[in-house]
């Protein structure tokens, strides 16, 4: 066993050193490899795909992930429960629907599934200084009707900036397309992407603003989040350093996921789901 777990960790370590020097594409974000995109092969056929790319993902093992639909039950963005009645999104995802018609689906992994709980929004509240998801600010606090029985996220701490050190591991999960332009996924889905150096982000985008984002990927692209994904969490452990927002197509080459840096919004994203939420 522990021999196994040492290879295993070697063999990660490896991986990992293999895709920093850019040398083999792990292929698939919650994009997945399939549709389209030549897919490089994979490494090694015994390495776990939730280590080198998107996976399928149990929603137990991640509780606090949600999606939002339209009243007609249309999915079109993730979310994160920061406390048992409150959701943190994007927030052009909260401006996308009418607050009226938006609904929370939580404890859910398949899209057309029937378990869990729907909730309805009973308050909006925008980072104020928001107006473009390229502009940074884009967070948003759902208040919902009705207490969820399911673990919220953790919020970080003030002193937690080693979370955001370059090529820090960290997970994103969602419902979103598994690859650019396609398909969207019909059960949850997980990649591991590692943090940007906000200098490296900066030579992607130029519009790239280090207290609002932070940005996760591979230098060679190949897994990160996509369409659908928007307000779903980029976690490590459980704690939420990000909330999808942006990027230029899906796991482009130079082109990592953008997030909005939940380090810089945790005050707000915390006394808000106090107010709000029911508690
Ligand atoms: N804006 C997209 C959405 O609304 C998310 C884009 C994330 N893109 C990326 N390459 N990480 O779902």
């Amino acid at each position: 066993m522990a021999k196994h777990a040492r290879r295993d960790r070697k063999f990660r370590f490896l991986l990992a050193a293999a895709a920093a020097v850019a040398v083999s594409l792990p292929v698939a974000a919650i994009a997945a490899t399939s549709d389209g995109t030549p897919a490089a092969p994979s490494p090694s056929p015994q390495v776990e795909p939730r280590i080198v790319g998107g996976g399928e993902a149990s929603i137990k093992d991640y509780p606090y992930a949600v999606f939002l639909t339209d009243a007609k039950g249309n999915q079109f963005c993730g979310g994160v429960l920061v406390s048992s009645s409150a959701v943190a999104t994007a927030a052009h995802c909260a401006a996308a629907v009418a607050q009226s018609d938006m609904r929370v689906v939580a404890g859910r992994q398949e899209k057309a599934g029937t378990d869990g709980v729907v909730a309805n929004v009973s308050h909006v509240w925008t980072e104020p200084n928001f107006s473009d998801p390229g502009k940074g600010d884009d967070v948003a606090v759902l208040g919902l009707d009705r207490q969820l029985p399911y673990r919220p996220v953790s919020l970080p701490g003030k002193s937690d900036a080693s979370l955001y050190s370059a090529g820090t591991n960290a997970t994103v999960v969602g419902w979103g397309r598994t690859s650019d332009g396609g398909a969207r996924a019909t059960s949850l889905r997980s990649a591991v992407v590692p943090i940007v150096s906000d200098s490296s982000c900066l030579s992607s985008y130029s519009n790239y603003d280090a207290n609002s984002m932070v940005c996760a990927g591979y230098p060679n692209g190949g897994v990160d989040a996509c369409q659908g994904d928007s307000g779903g969490p980029l976690v490590e452990g459980d704690t939420l350093v990000g909330i999808v927002s942006w990027g230029d197509g899906c796991a482009k080459a130079g082109k990592p996921g953008v997030y909005a840096r939940v380090s810089t919004y945790a005050a707000d994203i915390r006394a808000q789901s106090q107010q709000r939420g029911l508690l």
